[in-house]
């Protein structure tokens, strides 16, 4: 018999309960572990090395808790940590494991959203200048130009209850201002960041109504749908009870209830686990 085997899903904080929310929507029968390492969050501002090196240590204590499968719901850690994990990590510690991330799968379809060929990605610092968006989107449309703007203050906006605050306004503006500035014929939008779809409708409120705004959530669960239908080796070793389990790496576990309450539109009752 199988223990419990998870899907896990991980972010640096809550952000990614709002991928996490898509995911338990279309695929409802998983048993799913969530893991916000919000005792070290944000990721945002880090270098590649501490990004790196947390997203892994808090991959492996998932691999502990019985996850065969990891997917890193959040773009600065996909930028940053995924390669290695996949093409170092992971061969020296179980190559049965797998680590999916959030850009490839939005890369292959951003590009079906634009009519006019240029869009504008919205992400971290650290997202943003991995240029990884750029770069991927490129191999799967080739025809269209890539625009990009860091936004580091929407995360401190979000985490600090700001943002649905009238001086939020001012920060979100600022930002959309520059990406549009950028070019007159971008035409998609695309929410890079786990914590940005808290704003989706203030940003949509202030765009022109010709410019579409695309959030992750449900491009990555499509793609996690197709990726375990295309490997049934690792999709029958997953337990399926619906349950749901949240840690944190904060030992403020009301807090990380609070904030994630918001991002999962559900109560959430986590448990501290400490990541070294
Ligand atoms: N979850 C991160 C992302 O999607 C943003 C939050 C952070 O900076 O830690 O990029």
């Amino acid at each position: 018999m199988l223990g419990n085997q998870p899907i896990g899903v991980f972010d640096s904080g809550y952000g990614g309960l709002t991928v996490f929310k898509s995911i338990v929507k279309l695929l409802p029968q998983y048993d799913y572990l969530y893991l916000g390492d919000s005792g070290r969050a944000p990721y945002g501002n880090r270098s590649f090395n501490i990004i790196h090196r947390y997203t892994w240590e808090c991959v492996q204590a998932m691999f502990k808790m019985g996850c065969p499968l990891v997917i890193l719901a959040c773009n600065t850690a996909s930028a940053k940590a995924l390669r290695t994990i996949q093409q170092q990590d992971l061969n020296n510690q179980d190559a049965t494991k797998r680590v999916l991330g959030v850009i490839r799968p939005t890369a292959e379809v951003i590009g079906n959203y634009t009519t006019t060929k240029e869009i504008g990605i919205l992400g971290t610092k650290g997202t943003i200048q991995s240029e990884s968006y750029p770069l991927e989107i490129s191999k799967f449309f080739p025809d269209v130009k890539v625009h990009q703007q860091s936004c580091p203050l929407w995360v401190p906006l979000i985490e600090n209850g700001e943002y649905d605050k009238p001086g939020a306004d001012y920060f979100v503006h600022q930002y959309l201002d520059q990406i549009l500035a950028k070019s007159s014929k971008i035409d998609t939008l695309l929410l890079a960041c786990t914590h940005y779809p808290v704003l989706h409708e203030k940003i949509k409120a202030y765009l022109p109504n010709y410019i579409r705004v695309v959030s992750q959530g449900d491009i990555v669960a499509h793609s996690l749908g197709d990726y375990l239908h295309r490997h049934p080796e690792m999709e029958k070793t997953l337990t399926k009870g619906a349950k749901h389990q949240f840690f944190t790496t904060t030992d403020d576990t009301s807090d990380f209830d609070h904030h994630a309450t918001l991002f999962f539109s559900e109560p959430v009752k986590s448990i501290f686990l400490p990541v070294k």
